[in-house]
């Protein structure tokens, strides 16, 4: 597996994962082609720039979903902050994928951009990416749980989970030790953009 910048060759695959039902199950809506087509460049943009953003991850040569780092566009009681998310391709569900590349994209947010802390919500409903949040070892305060601010009062998504991380030695170790040593080196950064 490696968490690598964005090329052509994924377009198409990503195109037809956001236009998935079960993909996009907890979200308000599936993605139009020319959606994927925005999200797809501005990521890549973002990463050619800066080195990070949402990293296509790469699996046996196969496109199988994004993971990384953003920062979210709504106010909120904890914002500003980085979050970490996620969205595979559903071949790619049930076999820990999602969690590794999610431990790749944390150490690179806490040993190469050293942030104090990485959030990561999800709506209430969402159980499988909440287990992945857990999997990882964040942590859930209910009182941090939010209504989605882009989300009408009563909508099946509105109620959302907050999860968080802080960076600490113990933290950075715990990661190196679940991911091993020959995975280290599929990490974003360790590949020219
Ligand atoms: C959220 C999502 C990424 C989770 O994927 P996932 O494959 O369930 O998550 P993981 O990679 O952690 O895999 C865990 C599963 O793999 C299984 N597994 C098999 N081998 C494993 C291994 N070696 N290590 C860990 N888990 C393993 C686990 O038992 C678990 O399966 P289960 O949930 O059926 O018990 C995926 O469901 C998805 O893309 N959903 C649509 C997009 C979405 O909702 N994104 C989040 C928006 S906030």
């Amino acid at each position: 597996m490696t968490l690598r910048q964005w090329d052509d060759a994924g377009l198409a695959p990503f195109t037809a994962m956001n236009a998935d039902d079960r993909v996009m199950e907890f979200f308000p809506r599936k993605l139009a082609p020319e959606e994927s087509q925005a999200f797809f460049m501005g990521a890549k943009n973002a990463i050619a720039k800066r080195g990070w953003d949402f990293w296509a991850v790469e699996i046996g040569g196969k496109f199988a979903g994004f993971t990384g780092l953003a920062n979210p566009r709504f106010e909120s009681l904890f914002t500003p902050c980085t979050e970490i998310g996620w969205r595979f391709r559903p071949e790619f569900w049930g076999k820990g994928y999602a969690t590794e590349a999610a431990r790749l994209a944390l150490l690179y947010a806490f040993s190469t951009l050293r942030l104090e802390e990485v959030v990561s919500f999800t709506a209430e409903v969402n159980v499988r990416s909440a287990r992945v949040m857990q999997r990882l070892g964040m942590t859930h305060d209910p009182k941090d749980d939010f209504d989605h601010p882009k989300l009408s009062a009563g909508h099946r998504l509105q109620r959302h989970v907050l999860y968080r991380i802080k960076n600490t030695p113990q933290t950075l170790a715990r990661l190196k030790t679940e991911l091993g040593s020959a995975k280290l080196s599929h990490a974003p950064g360790q590949w020219a953009v």
